[in-house]
């Protein structure tokens, strides 16, 4: 990527106060697609302002939609004219979740064409589940390099059961059958609070869906939605990966904004590590305990342990007392954090898909290069918890997912800060 930046890290400070959390990633990737499904103008608030919006947005205008942007307070699309069903490589690389726009313009007006996406590398993530799916709403899909051609005239209902539990297939099979003919059964659906929080969206817009958050989400299609006002809940990864970091520099932290029961497979596993975590109705506190004991760590679909907290959480656990195993159940090649923090003196080892780690006394500051957004993460965590100076390349990736990062961390006493290369 060549980033023109590097973030600067002094560790071994701990974070003490308060920090709010922002709007979902996750969720902010699959609410603004679903606004060009109807003609109607839509309000979405509560956006994270990171890189991953800005460039959906762009898709959007793109497309002939208009969009009114004011980052950290709304997102106000007007998608009457939003009339191309066509969206490059461009576009798609600076995305994974560029892929929604698939079920968005199909659900739309049956014919979407979207390259395949970019994104962070880990693993092969194909999209054939997503692909199963639009086919089985009655779209005929055509493979024409690196351009995924899509139509159905018209979409209707269908019984969908996924091969194995997928977010994004979830999201994009609700996204193209709301409007289908009939009613769409999602069996082995995914779970993740996005998908409720999509579904919740989808339904203020006129949509009847029911049972999201479970396994068998059922669509009832409807002719045409209105538009919406919609603020999308907070970032359950931010939330935690500000969990991590307050354990892991020993702080004192409360996280406002958040929703607690979004957490509760990560509390779990700080509390079994001696962390103290208290919660109230939308807030949680993280403070130390005495030495933090080693633990276990399985990645599994909500409301298991979520894979996008794998990284930070493998950072806290090379200084924990004791060896602690992570395995990594859902993406085949999420370790390429591992090398860099080797250089920072942890001790490693990997076997097959689980990390073997055995704690340390004392982590180092090194200069380390980000591979993947929340490999980025854990980079961030590990250089908190170091001695001396963390120099951290390729700072894009993080921008992707975490919304002014440093200024957050800052507001809570870490010596960090970013310098032009
Ligand atoms: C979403 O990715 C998230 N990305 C990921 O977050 C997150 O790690 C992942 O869900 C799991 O929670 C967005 O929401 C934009 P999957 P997605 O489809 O949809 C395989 C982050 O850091 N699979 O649930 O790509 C796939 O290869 C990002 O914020 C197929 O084989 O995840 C993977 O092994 C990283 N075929 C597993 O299923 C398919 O058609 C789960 O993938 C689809 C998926």
């Amino acid at each position: 990527m060549l980033c023109k930046d590097k973030m600067l890290i002094i560790g071994g400070k701990p974070l003490m106060g308060e920090i709010t959390v922002s709007g979902g990633k996750n969720t902010a990737v699959a609410v603004i697609p679903a606004t060009l499904l109807s003609d109607e103008p839509s309000t979405i608030e509560n956006l994270p302002d990171i890189e991953d919006v800005h460039a959906l947005i762009e898709i959007l205008e793109y497309l002939g939609a208009k969009t009114e942007y004011v980052p950290g307070k709304y997102l106000k699309v007007f998608p009457e004219k939003a009339d191309g069903c066509n969206v490059p490589f461009e576009f798609t690389r600076r995305l994974r979740a560029s892929y929604y726009l698939l079920g968005a313009l199909l659900g739309r007006g049956g014919h979407a064409e979207v390259a395949y996406p970019g994104g962070c590398e880990i693993g092969s993530r194909p999209i054939d589940q997503h692909l199963k799916g639009f086919a089985a709403l009655g779209a005929t899909i055509e493979d024409r390099g690196g351009l995924v051609c899509a139509k159905a005239e018209p979409m209707t209902g269908a019984d969908i059961f996924f091969d194995m539990v997928t977010v994004g297939g979830t999201i994009n099979v609700m996204l193209a059958a709301v409007k289908a003919q009939g009613t769409t059964v999602i069996y082995n659906a995914a779970k993740e609070p996005h998908i409720v929080d999509l579904a919740n969206c989808l339904n203020s817009m006129g949509a009847r869906i029911k049972g999201a958050g479970t396994d068998v989400i059922r669509i009832t299609g409807k002719p045409s939605l209105h538009g919406t006002v919609y603020t999308v809940i907070p970032d359950q990864i931010e939330t935690g990966t500000l969990m991590i970091a307050a354990a892991a520099t020993r702080g004192d932290v409360t996280i406002h904004g958040c929703i607690p029961t979004h957490m509760e497979s990560l509390t779990a596993k700080l509390l079994e590590m001696g962390v103290r975590v208290s919660e109230n109705d939308d807030s949680i506190r993280v403070r130390p305990q005495y030495e933090q004991r080693a633990v276990n760590i399985k990645t599994q679909v909500y409301p298991g342990f979520p894979t996008d907290l794998q990284q930070p959480m493998t950072a806290l656990l090379c200084m924990a007392n004791g060896t602690s195993t992570v395995c990594e159940t859902i993406f085949e090649q999420r370790f390429k954090h591992l090398d860099e923090l080797r250089r920072m003196g942890a001790h490693i080892k990997l076997m097959d898909r689980t990390v073997l780690i055995e704690g340390v006394r004392e982590m180092y500051g090194a200069p380390v290069t980000v591979t993947d957004l929340r490999a980025g993460a854990a980079l961030v965590v590990a250089g908190l918890m170091a001695k001396g100076m963390t120099e951290i390349y390729e700072t894009a990736y993080i921008d992707r997912g975490y919304e002014r990062i440093e200024e957050k961390l800052r507001s809570l006493g870490a010596d960090i800060r970013r310098e032009k290369i």
